[in-house]
């Protein structure tokens, strides 16, 4: 098993496709400079017979910033995984929870929790050629493949290949019948279970996702399991990510307009370089959440992003009416 030290997984934000993009990672470093965050999936032969630079592009702010890729072929996942961690990723980790169509067809994601073996050598292949923790990240269960003896199982092949850093969505997949949406929504939490892993396998890193919503929660589950992975919650109400760095490390809260005011040379760096507003801005809508005033500044930046000429200014007459009322 790979030495770790634990506590660099305590708070962690979840891989998701065409959201967490190197905009916004950086947002959320801003957010918490503690949180290790994880990139989209990408798949190893995107990686290898692709466009690695536009594929593995991240800012030096990022870090801790693990990489998430897609495959079940040993080799080529290797090749990968050389590739991340020369580009700095501080981390590879392997989709194995992912249950959409177009994942399964190319056997990968959740799919292969049926195939832990195979898993193993994946995992065996990528730690025998980088120096960085390589770390799985996985459901429950799937389809009837669904008792904890079958988690159970699957541990123990992981743990036999050199994992030592898991991460499980606490629910189960169902490969048939229902859509990715559904499949993060309909199959039913279970964190007893993964809690229970953790009691079976102390000395694996357990970091436990699905769910998580408030600072409370995340308090509970580290009363039992090693890390939170924080996904959809961190998305839609990004400061909750200030306010789990402030309880979990004693960063002081800071103010809404200063964390925007902090993404503004990032922002006028990326438009420099021929980026557009709009692909920053809708990580940022958010903010604001529960806040007075939120509708208004998430529509005038859904309406203005958009349009030519769209720079700083816009998120600046954004936050004014904000700026008043507070
Ligand atoms: C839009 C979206 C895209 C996702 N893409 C990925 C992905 O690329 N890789 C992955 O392992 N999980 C992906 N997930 C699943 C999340 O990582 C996470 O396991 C799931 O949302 C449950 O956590 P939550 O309840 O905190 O959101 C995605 C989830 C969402 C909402």
């Amino acid at each position: 098993m790979q030495s770790i030290d634990p506590s660099a997984f305590r708070l962690t934000v979840a891989p998701m496709m065409d959201w967490t993009d190197r905009h916004c990672r950086y947002f959320h470093r801003l957010l918490s400079p503690h949180a290790r965050l994880y990139t989209e999936m990408v798949t190893s032969a995107a990686l290898v017979r692709g466009n690695q630079i536009r594929l593995l592009e991240h800012s030096h702010e990022e870090h801790p910033v693990a990489l998430q890729l897609g495959g079940s072929d040993p080799v080529e996942l290797a090749k990968a995984a050389v590739m991340g961690a020369e580009a700095g990723y501080d981390e590879i980790n392997l989709n194995v929870g992912c249950p959409s169509d177009r994942v399964q067809s190319g056997k990968f994601g959740a799919c292969l929790m049926r195939e832990p073996a195979l898993v193993g050598e994946c995992v065996r292949a990528m730690a025998g050629v980088v120096d960085i923790p390589v770390t799985v990240k996985c459901r429950i269960g799937v389809d009837d493949q669904d008792e904890y003896a079958d988690l159970q199982r699957f541990t123990t092949t992981m743990i036999e290949a050199g994992v030592g850093i898991l991460v499980v969505h606490a629910r189960k997949a169902w490969l048939e019948g229902l859509s990715p949406k559904e499949n993060r929504e309909i199959p039913p939490l279970d964190y007893e279970r993964v809690y229970r892993l953790k009691r079976e396998f102390p000395e694996l890193t357990v970091v436990i996702n699905g769910g998580i919503t408030t600072v409370e929660a995340v308090r509970e589950h580290l009363g039992q399991v090693d890390g939170v992975m924080i996904g959809r919650a961190a998305y839609h109400d990004p400061f909750v990510l200030a306010k789990l760095e402030a309880d979990l490390y004693g960063t002081p809260l800071p103010e809404r307009g200063e964390v925007l005011e902090r993404m503004r040379i990032y922002i006028e760096a990326e438009l420099a370089r021929g980026g557009q507003l709009k692909h920053i801005t809708r990580h940022i809508l958010g903010l604001y959440q529960g806040e007075p005033g939120a509708r208004g500044f998430r529509r005038q930046l859904s309406e203005g992003a958009h349009l030519p000429g769209a720079d700083w200014g816009l998120i600046e007459a954004a936050m004014a009416p904000l700026r008043q009322a507070a």
